[in-house]
Parts: C-alpha cells; sequence; structure tokens
C-alpha cells in the first residue's frame, strides 16, 4: 500500500518553522487579504470559526482531484490511498493530543456529535433515574441540551456549577456539587464566551477519586493551546476541525480504551460491523465501531494537515504569542470609556467578550462590520452565561494565530467610531 500523504511538503514546513513571523503566517491564509465592505478584512470571530491556509485548501481539492475513492471497502489503488490517508490523518490528530493509542480517536462531525456520542452512549448506559450529571455554568449549549436530553430521558438531573464575577469556576462549590449520584461531569476547557481556561487536570484529578469520568469539550483549546489528554486524565475530549484551521463538518472524539471497548455503538451501518446477520450483528473494533456509514475522508485528510501547520508553528509559540495579543487587546479595549470587558479570569485564552453603555452588541456588530471588521454578537450559544451576568449578549473578538496589533488598533478604534454613532 502507498504511503503517500496529503502532507505539507519539508519546504511548505520550513516557510512557517522559525520565529513566530505572523505575517508570513498571514500570506498563509488567502482570505485575510480580501476587502469586505471596501476596507481590508480584520477577522476577529475566530471562536465562531477559523480561516484555513493554503495547504490545507491543496490537500482537500487534491484529494477530490486525484485520490478519491471510498475507504475500507475496495483492493483497488485509489480505495487504498484513500484508507492509508485516513488513517494516517487519525495518527496525526493521536500524536497531537497525545492519545495513547490511534483506535481511542474516532472521527465525527465537530465537538457537539462528540458529546452527543457519549451522551447517547456512555450516558444512556450508565445513567439512571435520579442519578446526576455536573456541568459548569459557562457551558456552550453543545455542553448542555446533550445532558439535558439524556436527564430528560432518564429522569436524571443536571447539576450546574457556579463562577464567580471574573467568569471562573468557583471550585468549592464544583467540588460540593460532586456527590453520590453524580456519574458524569462535563466541563469546557476553554469558555467560548468568555474565554476562561479551566483547571481540567485539578478537576479530572477531583473526579477521579470518586469514580467519576470527565468529558471535555475542548473545541476552544485546540487551536491556542497544547492538549496532552494524558496529563489532564480526561476520559473523553471532545474538540472540531473548523475552529483549528481545518475543514467544517469534521470533528474528533477522544476516548479511553476501556471506555469506548464498554460502550455500545452510536449510529448503524456501514463500516461500524465486523458481520451482519438479521439473528445477530458484530460490532467493529474500534474505532469504527464509531463511525458508520462513509466517514468524511477530505475533512479527516485536511483535519491532518492543520495539525501538521500548527505543529510546524509551535502551539507554545501560537500560545505564546496569543498571549502577548490578548493582553494587548484587553488593555486596549478596556481603556475605552463605556466598555465593560465580560470575562476577566485570571486564566484566558482567545476570547475578548464586551458590552457599552447604551448600546446594544448586535449595533455594535453591524458598525464594526461597516469597518470591515468580523466579531460575533449574541449570546455565542451560551445563554446561561449570558444569565450570570444578567445581560441578553455580548460583543466578542476571538482571536487567532494570524492576528496583530494593528487589529485590535483597528477594533479599538472602530469601538470608539461606535461611541461616536450613539453618543
Ligand atoms: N461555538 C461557536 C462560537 O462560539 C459557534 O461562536
Amino acid at each position: 500500500m502507498t504511503t503517500t500523504t496529503n502532507l505539507p511538503s519539508a519546504a511548505e514546513l520550513h516557510t512557517v518553522k522559525r520565529a513566530y513571523d505572523v505575517q508570513r503566517i498571514r500570506r498563509d491564509f488567502p482570505i485575510l487579504a480580501r476587502d469586505v465592505r471596501g476596507k481590508k478584512l480584520v477577522y476577529l470571530d475566530n471562536a465562531a470559526t477559523s480561516q484555513k491556509p493554503q495547504i490545507v485548501l491543496d490537500a482537500i481539492a487534491r484529494y477530490y482531484e486525484q485520490e478519491n475513492a471510498n475507504i475500507h471497502r475496495g483492493v483497488h489503488f485509489l480505495s487504498e490511498l484513500a484508507t492509508s490517508k485516513h488513517d494516517h490523518a487519525r495518527q496525526i490528530v493521536q500524536k497531537f493530543i497525545n492519545a495513547p493509542h490511534a483506535h481511542e480517536i474516532v472521527f465525527v462531525r465537530g465537538a457537539t456529535e462528540a458529546i452527543n456520542l457519549v451522551a447517547q452512549t456512555y450516558g444512556r448506559k450508565h445513567v439512571s433515574s435520579c442519578d446526576e450529571v455536573l456541568v459548569t455554568a459557562m457551558e456552550h449549549h453543545s455542553n448542555i441540551v446533550p445532558w439535558q436530553i439524556l436527564c430528560d430521558e432518564k429522569n436524571a438531573k443536571l447539576r450546574v456549577a457556579p463562577i464567580n464575577e471574573l467568569g471562573e469556576l468557583i471550585m468549592a462549590e464544583f467540588e460540593k456539587l460532586i456527590g453520590p449520584r453524580t456519574k458524569i461531569i462535563a466541563i469546557p476547557h476553554v469558555s467560548n464566551a468568555l474565554g476562561t481556561v479551566n483547571p481540567v487536570a485539578k478537576i479530572v484529578e477531583l473526579a477521579h477519586t470518586r469514580n467519576i469520568p470527565v468529558v471535555v469539550d475542548g473545541a476552544q483549546a485546540a487551536p491556542h493551546t497544547k492538549i496532552d489528554v494524558q496529563s489532564l486524565g480526561c476520559d473523553f475530549y471532545a474538540f472540531s476541525s473548523h475552529k483549528m484551521f481545518g475543514p467544517m463538518g469534521m470533528g474528533v472524539l477522544y476516548g479511553k480504551t476501556e471506555l469506548l471497548e464498554a460502550m455500545p455503538p452510536y449510529q448503524g451501518g456501514g463500516d461500524m460491523i465486523s458481520s451482519v446477520t438479521f439473528e445477530k450483528t458484530i460490532y467493529n473494533k474500534l474505532p469504527f465501531k464509531f463511525e458508520a456509514g462513509t466517514p468524511d475522508v477530505a475533512g479527516a485528510i485536511g483535519l491532518g494537515v492543520a495539525i501538521e501547520y500548527l505543529n510546524a508553528i509551535g502551539m507554545d509559540n501560537i500560545a505564546a504569542y496569543e498571549h502577548e495579543l490578548l493582553a494587548y487587546a484587553t488593555e486596549k479595549v478596556s481603556a475605552i470609556s463605556g466598555v465593560r470587558l465580560i470575562g476577566t479570569a485570571r486564566d484566558k485564552a482567545g476570547v475578548l467578550s464586551f458590552v457599552m453603555d447604551n448600546v446594544h452588541p448586535h449595533d455594535i456588530g453591524t458598525i464594526l462590520d461597516q469597518e470591515g471588521i468580523a466579531i460575533r454578537t449574541g449570546h455565542h450559544c451560551a445563554q446561561p452565561v449570558m444569565q450570570c451576568f444578567g445581560i441578553p449578549a455580548t460583543a466578542r473578538a476571538s482571536l487567532a494565530l494570524y492576528n496583530t496589533k494593528d487589529e485590535v488598533d483597528a477594533l479599538a478604534a472602530g469601538i470608539k467610531k461606535v461611541q461616536e454613532v450613539f453618543s
């Protein structure tokens, strides 16, 4: 079988593998060069979705132009090639999060599907009437609703750990909520609405002393920070490709072997079986047991290349650069009178949520859009977070590895313009 891969060439990787050169990185993302409404695009909506580097776009195009075939189903050249590339992408993901085994990487549509998979398989098997699932007040809806559906079905209870005025988990309260009926703890690694980084390893330690598995929504962490599922110790970790410079519709569920082995399948269909008769079906081995139907092969390849791209720059370099950029943005934006930051946790990543006196966030977003600045406004699929802060919505600028201080300056100037319009 061929071992050809869609990885960036050594020459391609060489271009990014040197001192952090944000202008060089920007040139890898064609969309960043475009204008919007006659202005230079300032893309600050990365928590919603990130842009894609040319090598990811090329890898996807190359797959469909030269390599497309269904996997695990053919003895012909292209099927073997596609299968080998799909397998290789899984290994890239495995290494990226330091999972012990490639079969612990389940390809799904995104973090949302990953969490639903755990709720509908592990959850339905282990949660019974009067049991509890513990989440936090800073969840994205995708780490609330799947558990609500499960709790409704099982007559179980969803417990919610509170956050403080900075948007940090109140650990003493969190610990108090872990009880004998707690069957699952689900937390975000990084909050999408606030940017708070949670002490995942500490929470896992608390949970494991009571034999409770921990599900981590890592959608907002994966593009910004090194993930090591072994040092975090978590049982499940979910993330999406599109937020980390890969294609949309692709994502990952990491799960520990012994848990995945014991879980029933999520969906039935082709590829998730090893044999089928009308009397009895034997399920396939991991991870295929959870991957019914033709998978998104191009998506997996694109995600693999996106990860290689991140690796070439270095997750530590990215984290350090973004940390400095966030500090700069925090200082600039909070210095504007009438602006209040929502989410000021001591440990934060990539997100600057704010409100302004007498201006609705949607108006902020609309005026900034006229300046070519893309941010997200609204509740960010985290309505309970808004309720905690007593607000209906925020304006949210979210940063990525290609953003610059000039763009932060443009954001600050745009916010001042909003003030002028409303003064
Ligand atoms: N979860 C994405 C966001 O935070 C869509 O914007």
